[in-house]
């Protein structure tokens, strides 16, 4: 069985695209002070595009790590911290930075966690989104794409931790 790679959204489209939810992002917070958290490991590569394209001198970043529990494309919707926070969010204006929000369960489950936490408000921004596939409704707030059913690899995103290295938002196909 051989792989091909089948670009869905090139390097420009990306570039041109997170400049302008960087930019709305500025826009609506102004001067005030942000926490970006990183959903690892998909979104980093996400995650340093966005902060540069958002002009404010008062961003803070911090990661957490995830796990949803099952192998291959399907998650199982159990979400496991695998690495948490390295400060309290508490009084703070959050945005969580994720790469895909596909069935919605990951983020629902953040959400859930962080408010737990006593964030001053939190926020979603998602490079994509796959609509065709949610099981629970979650709120994104600055999004990228939305996408067709397909499972995507690259900038960040993988497939078995293949393929995060692409610049690119490929699918992979198989024949
Ligand atoms: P959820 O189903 O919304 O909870 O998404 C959970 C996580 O699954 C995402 O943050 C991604 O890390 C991963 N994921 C979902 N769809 C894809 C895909 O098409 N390619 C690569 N990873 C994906
Ligand atoms: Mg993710």
């Amino acid at each position: 069985m051989s792989e091909r790679l089948v670009t869905m959204l090139s390097q420009e489209q990306i570039a041109a695209r997170v400049k302008e939810l960087g930019a709305q992002i500025a826009a609506e917070y102004k001067d005030r002070h942000v926490v970006l958290v990183v959903v690892l490991k998909g979104s980093f590569i996400f995650a340093a595009d966005l902060c540069r394209a958002i002009d404010m001198t008062t961003v803070r970043v911090d990661f957490l790590g995830v796990r949803s529990y099952g192998e291959g494309t399907e998650t199982s919707g159990v979400v496991q911290i695998t690495q948490d926070l390295s400060k309290p969010i508490a009084g703070e204006d959050v945005i969580i930075v994720e790469d895909i929000v596909d069935t919605g369960l990951t983020i629902a489950h953040l959400m859930d966690l962080f408010r737990t936490r006593q964030p001053r408000s939190v926020k979603v921004c998602a490079l994509l989104h796959k609509p065709a596939r949610a099981r629970v409704e979650v709120k994104v707030d600055y999004l990228g794409f939305t996408i067709e059913d397909k499972f995507v690899v690259g900038y960040g995103l993988d497939f078995a931790e293949r393929y995060r290295n692409l610049p690119y938002i490929g699918v992979v196909e198989r024949s």
